[in-house]
């Protein structure tokens, strides 16, 4: 495998990708990567390219030019669910749960979409977030936002993913409820898969991830570490609002 920056192994990459949307050009000449067991955030205010990035990623929309690589495979021309079993995993906008569903139940459809559902999968899952286990025969429509997020991480969990794709984790959180959330996020980094997680809230998203790209209009305006993102005059003037 290719070497990242940092010494890892590159588990995801972008280069040169251009995506539109009919005549509309979105993303323009996009480089990112991710490494395994990296978190890396994406950040930018609306209509910047964040969720097509991660369309573009699984492959929801095609590039016009350019490369996407998945553990050393380009994949530029492979359909989303070829990506999925080969360890691509979505949390999307809102957690959609299935509502009518128990959580029990919204984790074996995980499993049926995605392919793993062995018990030691749903060990997995209920060790990271035992409130899991708790609410397993409750319908998913009646827990809480906060819940919600657990159960749609642990459904995105059951396939074993090797990079988990999160778009805007915090939206629709309360303040207290952002904070679980990305704690949760945390733990699930710790348990050693890669994530790319969009995000407008900075503040939250850089204080755990390891590096942050910044998208302006459909470019990569600012990148590196988090830790030193966080620190940058431009970023901090436009997205941590002082
Ligand atoms: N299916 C589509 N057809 C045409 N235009 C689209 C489509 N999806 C997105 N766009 C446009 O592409 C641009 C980027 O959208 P995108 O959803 O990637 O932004 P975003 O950064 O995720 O924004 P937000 O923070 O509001 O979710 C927007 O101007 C949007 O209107
Ligand atoms: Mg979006």
């Amino acid at each position: 495998m290719s070497e990242s920056t940092n010494g890892s192994s590159v588990l995801l990459r972008l280069e040169g990708v251009n995506t539109f949307y009919g005549q509309m050009h979105i993303l323009q000449d996009t480089n990112l990567s991710v490494a395994e067991g990296e978190l890396v955030c994406l950040l930018g205010g609306n209509a910047s390219g964040k969720s097509t990035t991660l369309k573009t990623v699984l492959g929801i929309v095609r590039p016009r030019s350019g490369t996407v690589t998945f553990a050393d495979e380009d994949i530029t021309s492979r359909s989303t669910s070829y990506r999925i079993r080969k360890g691509m995993a979505i949390v999307p906008e809102n957690r959609r749960l299935f509502g009518p569903m128990t959580v029990l139940e919204n984790l074996q459809m995980g499993a049926y979409l995605h392919g793993g559902g062995e018990p030691e999968d749903y060990e997995r899952v209920y060790s990271l977030f035992p409130l899991v286990y708790e609410r397993r025969s409750q319908l998913a429509g009646t827990l809480s936002g906060g819940e919600q997020q657990m159960v749609a991480m642990g459904r995105a969990l059951m396939a074993r993913p090797k990079l988990m794709l999160m778009d805007e984790p915090s939206m629709g959180l309360a303040p207290i409820l952002v904070e679980r959330s990305f704690e949760i996020i945390q733990q699930v980094h710790q348990a050693g898969v890669a994530m790319l997680i969009v995000e407008q809230n900075a503040n939250v998203s850089l204080s755990i991830a390891d590096r942050g790209y910044v998208l302006s209009t459909g470019r990569i305006v600012l990148e590196g570490k988090a830790a030193e993102l966080i620190q940058n005059e431009d970023l901090r003037k436009a997205y941590l609002g002082r």
